[in-house]
């Protein structure tokens, strides 16, 4: 028993995180894959990082230090349960089962509450950063054990991406499912920054005229300012690249139309779940759903649309369009933030928002240079009751709302589809509104269903009589 750490499952983020792990002080790494010979390249191709070949599980299980700690990096699914399944088989209550892959946090809590039974641990953790990440330092959100982070934590702390300020970012979010649960609006959250990005990208091409050349140039200088994130940086690179085929811009050779692996839509339908309103990272998920129909996109091209308006001064858009950007990260980050702060009421976590800002600060997809702000934000006042309510934000969305309406003004009247803007912008001024017509839907609810309604002015529940003399009634608590 040599390796304080095993890996299991070989594919490019579990190679990575190997070798990340191995070239920390302190770790020395098992490793195993079902099929011989992915591990034998590995290690072949990595004689400095000493790693430990096994080819069966109890030769695995057999070159792990007690107690034993294994993160399984396998295709989520299930394929994760059949690996869990031969860990048990092998390892002893006290041992650490650690997922890494993206898994549906519901599988999660079920996989830990079973693995628990044999007096074992199991940790679902989000790993965020892909591929160079997983290499060089990640954003990692274990769930699982109090218990079971004290051996863990260490060793996640050697391989998780430093912050400007050295700390590493891994944090321990919560129990069971609560890291990928995190992971999950994380992802989320990065579906609505890059539609809110797109959607930018495509106001100033349509609007103005500039090639994607020169506006990476633009989005080089958004990088320099609070707009600051890997997010918009890479946007830059991508715009840049020149297709060496046909050379035309990348961008535009690249079939329009988005994939998906599924987190965002996860993201989505537990907010509708839970009833917290993630509206910009919805519109995130459809926008790529109405790309990828084809069939009528192809059927809609001769549908009628409005004589575009062309652009007057195109710096002061393109500083509108870059003032919008900002506002609406700020509601899809919001939003994102309602929904972890729901879930964990529900499932029962103590999940420290300052704690998740922090560990997103580097290491994964959304890392940015506001996510500073937002656990500074959080860490003084964990009680906002929406981040977008903090002094700094308020201000920065009041400073933003003219740009924000003219741009989204713009795209309407030009007919360029900008979902993930307007839905923002209409999640704000729902918000701030004194009078919603929710009480016209209440009294809808109450003509056709005898829902009943609450009153502004007194307390109880009542009911009109529609179909009698339109009276109305207060209803007995009793019987409701
Ligand atoms: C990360 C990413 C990653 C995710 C991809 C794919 O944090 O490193 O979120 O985990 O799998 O971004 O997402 P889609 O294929 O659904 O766009």
């Amino acid at each position: 028993a040599s390796a304080n750490i095993g890996v299991v499952g070989l594919a490019v983020m579990g190679s990575n995180l190997a070798r990340n792990l191995a070239s920390r002080e302190g770790n020395t790494v098992a490793v195993y894959n079902r099929s011989r010979y992915r591990t034998d390249e590995l290690v072949q191709a990595h004689p400095e990082a000493g790693l430990v070949p096994s080819f069966s599980y109890k030769d695995f299980a057999d070159s792990l230090s007690t107690p034993r700690t294994a993160i399984i990096m396998v295709q989520a699914g299930k394929g994760t349960d059949a690996v869990i399944d031969e860990l048990v088989a092998v390892f002893e209550p006290g041992d650490i089962i650690v997922d890494g892959g993206n898994a549906n946090f519901q599988d999660t809590i079920t996989r830990e509450a079973r693995v628990r039974e044999t007096g074992m641990h199991f940790v679902g953790t989000g790993i965020s950063g892909g591929e160079e990440g997983a290499l060089n330092g990640p954003s990692i959100m274990p769930g699982g054990s109090v218990e079971s982070y004290k051996t863990l934590g260490p060793i996640l702390e050697t391989i998780a991406a430093r912050a400007e300020d050295g700390a590493p970012c891994v944090t321990h979010v919560g129990t069971d499912g609560a890291g990928h649960f995190v992971k999950m609006v994380h992802n989320g959250i990065e579906y609505a920054d890059m539609q809110l990005i797109a959607e930018a990208y495509d106001l100033i091409r349509r609007g103005t005229g500039k090639t994607p050349a020169q506006i990476a140039d633009v989005f080089t200088e958004w990088n320099q300012g609070e707009l600051s994130s890997y997010l918009i940086e890479i946007t830059a690179e991508v715009l840049r690249q020149v297709d060496a085929e046909t050379g035309k811009p990348l961008v535009d050779v690249i079939l329009d139309q988005a994939g998906a692996k599924g987190t965002g839509a996860w993201t989505v339908q537990n907010a509708l779940d839970l009833g917290v309103p993630v509206t910009g990272i919805a519109e995130a998920v459809f926008a790529r759903s109405l790309s990828s129909s084809a069939g009528q996109r192809a059927a809609a091209q001769t549908l009628g649309g409005p004589s575009p308006v062309a652009v007057q001064d195109a710096d002061a858009f393109i500083e509108d369009v870059r003032q919008a950007l900002f506002a609406s990260k700020i509601v899809a980050y919001s939003q994102g933030f309602d929904e972890i702060v729901a879930g964990a009421a529900k499932y029962g976590w103590d999940v420290k928002k300052g704690e998740i800002a922090r560990i997103w600060r580097a290491g994964c997809i959304i890392r940015a240079q506001f996510l500073n702000t937002i656990s500074d934000v959080y860490t003084e006042n964990p009680e906002l009751p929406a981040l977008l309510l903090a002094p700094y934000f308020r201000e920065h969305l009041e400073a933003a709302q003219d740009s924000w309406r003219r741009v989204v003004a713009d795209a309407v009247r030009n007919g360029i589809p900008a979902p993930a803007f307007s839905s923002s912008l209409s999640y704000y001024d729902g918000l701030r509104s004194e009078r919603l017509p929710a009480a016209l839907v209440q009294g809808q609810r109450d003509f056709f269903g005898a829902h009943t309604y609450k009153r502004s002015d007194k307390d109880g529940t009542f009911h009109t009589l529609w179909s009698g003399d339109r009276t109305e009634v207060a209803q007995d608590p009793s019987t409701h």
